[in-house]
């Protein structure tokens, strides 16, 4: 069932949004040489407690997953796609970082990912973080009110395709709202005018993940969360929330 969020409902969704953009911007201003991936989400805990926010992640156990999360932050580096625990390894130059961060305020979850490198990218690594960028951004311009979710997965599906990069297979956004992850499931590749009808009130995280091998498939890392590419190339990761309003969308984690 979709949970049809009203104009207040929205604004409350864009305080958690706030929120999560806040953080996101505390741990890329602290990400660099020799800061360990453990060191980003202690200080991402600290700025979620003080801003009056509870982590979507921690103690999150879905049926594939092999225990509970146990932290506010995913740390994905390098060739890991998405979902990796931060541990106790530290940040080297050049390593191309996607951090990914739900949480709630007031019982409203918003849900946001970024990704970045340590020192200067390469120019491959740009290239990289460009295009998902830009298919993200292509996803929010394709999301109308009277539109359909096709046009959203048609639109991301385009850019990630002309890029020439690899998505990432089985994985998309999601609907959120008094949960992290509810329906519909948003597709980063698709047909344009078919599936829902995008209305007032619904609001969905769109976040296509990108491989530079140019491949969709993907690995398990070995403690059952991280998802690696298959081919050990990089990958990188945007996410935001958003709402379908009367009168257009709107970025609840800009
Ligand atoms: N934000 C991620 C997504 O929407 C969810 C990660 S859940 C975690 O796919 F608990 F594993 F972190
Ligand atoms: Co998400």
């Amino acid at each position: 069932m979709i949970e049809y969020k009203s104009p207040a409902q929205i604004e409350a969704i864009g305080v958690a949004g706030a929120l999560v953009r806040r953080t996101l911007n505390a741990v890329r201003e602290a990400a660099g040489p020799g800061v360990r991936l453990k060191e980003l989400d202690d200080l991402a805990q600290r700025v979620i407690a003080d801003g009056g926010g509870v982590s979507a992640y921690i103690g999150y156990h879905p049926v594939w997953a092999p225990s509970p999360y146990p932290r506010v932050l995913c740390v994905s580096v390098n060739d890991v796609i998405v979902h990796a625990i931060p541990d106790r390894s530290r940040l080297r130059p050049g390593d191309l970082v996607s951090v990914d961060l739900a949480l709630l305020v007031d019982g409203w979850c918003a849900d946001a990912a970024i990704s970045f490198t340590i020192g200067e990218p390469s120019a491959a690594d740009r290239r990289l973080m460009d295009a998902t960028e830009a298919a993200l951004a292509a996803g929010i311009a394709a999301a109308r009110p009277g539109g359909r979710l096709g046009d959203i997965s048609a639109a991301i599906g385009k850019v990630i395709r002309a890029s020439g990069f690899g998505l990432l297979a089985d994985h998309g956004g999601h609907g959120i709202g008094t949960s992290m992850h509810q329906e519909p499931h948003v597709a980063n590749e698709g047909r344009a005018r078919r599936g829902l009808k995008l209305s007032p009130g619904l609001v969905i995280a769109i976040e296509p993940m990108l491989q530079a091998g140019g491949r969709d498939d993907y690995q398990h890392c070995k403690d059952g969360w991280g998802i690696r590419t298959a081919d050990g190339s990089r990958a990188a990761h945007f996410e935001h929330t958003i709402a379908i309003t009367a009168s257009g969308v709107r970025i609840l984690t800009a």
